[in-house]
């Protein structure tokens, strides 16, 4: 499927988690015919099962992973085995159903000392065992299936799952004031966005390589959160500026997660707009 256009048959793996529940209703919404599996029918790590569960489809959006980034510090092995080896598990498969994988990926690739944001060919350095696993699929996309598509995309929130702008939420209604981070600076990004993308990204016909998904512009999460008051009626000011190392973590986390989005612009695809956007869109919808 190098067209682009047309119906396809897309399996989206990791069917339960927080992208996905955004990624399906889309996909089919663009007339696509898509199967969701979520752990329970398709185990990554089981290549076996990627094989036959891969086979019949056109396109795999692998949204599976082990996302527990200060877990992967303890369970690295497991983490791996899931993000580097399941990603090349289903490499392997979409090579012998001359199916194309798309492999959702991180900014946490990067080590966060850049100053500009990031192209999509800058050397990875990841500074975290989190950041190593999805390095390590990442690389095993690239080397298995000289066609595939690497999609990396950072500070996600969506309806589909817990994450920050969530927490925020939750936090508002049990205190008073909040002190968030303000020395790590992203692209905080909705789940609906980067599943609008990945829409895009095949209706292009899916152009081999690395791409980002994420919002464009940058915040800290000390600015997302203000942000998120600001837009849900609260008063922002109920938020105090704190610092990375005053909630020390067992995961070192990249303080400058921006990505540029050239090699979208370079393929003809349209990046992602403003960060504020996505989540003015979201709070509305909640
Ligand atoms: N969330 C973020 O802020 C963020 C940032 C950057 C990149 N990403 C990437 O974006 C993608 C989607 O993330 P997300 O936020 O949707 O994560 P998520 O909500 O944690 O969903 C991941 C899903 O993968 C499933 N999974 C775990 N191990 C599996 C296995 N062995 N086989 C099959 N499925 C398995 C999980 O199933 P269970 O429900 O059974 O655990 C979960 O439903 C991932 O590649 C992630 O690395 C996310």
């Amino acid at each position: 499927m190098t067209d682009g256009g047309g119906a396809l048959r897309v399996l989206v793996t990791g069917a339960s988690g927080m992208l996905a529940h955004d990624l399906v209703p889309a996909l089919r919404a663009a007339g696509h015919a898509v199967t969701a599996l979520g752990r329970p029918d398709l185990d990554v790590t089981d290549a076996a099962e990627c094989l036959a569960g891969v086979a019949g489809h056109d396109v795999v959006v692998n949204t599976a992973a082990w996302t527990a980034v200060d877990d992967a510090e303890r369970h690295e092995a497991q983490a791996f085995s899931v993000n580097a080896v399941g990603a090349a598990n289903l490499a392997r498969a979409v090579g012998r159903a001359g199916a194309r994988l798309v492999q959702l990926s991180t900014d946490y690739v990067f080590d966060g000392t850049a100053t500009t944001p990031y192209a999509a060919d800058h050397p990875v350095a990841p500074c975290s065992a989190y950041g190593r696993t999805k390095a390590a699929g990442e690389w095993a996309v690239r080397a298995l299936c000289p066609d595939g598509v690497v999609v990396r995309t950072a500070w996600l929130y969506g309806s589909g799952g817990s994450n920050f702008v969530a927490t925020m939420l939750r936090r508002a209604s049990e205190r008073d004031t909040l002190s968030v981070v303000d020395d790590q600076v992203g692209q905080p990004t909705s789940t609906v966005e980067v599943s609008a993308l990945l829409v895009r990204l095949l209706d292009a016909g899916l152009p081999a390589g690395i791409f980002h998904g994420t919002a464009a512009g940058a915040a800290t999460w000390y600015g997302l959160a203000r942000a998120t008051f600001e837009l849900s009626g609260l008063d922002p000011d109920r938020i105090a500026p704190a610092t990375t190392a005053s909630f020390p973590r067992p995961a070192r986390r990249p303080a400058y997660g921006v990505l540029s989005h050239d090699s979208l612009t370079a393929a003809g695809i349209e990046p992602i707009g403003d960060w504020r956007d996505g989540l003015r869109a979201h709070l509305a919808g909640r």
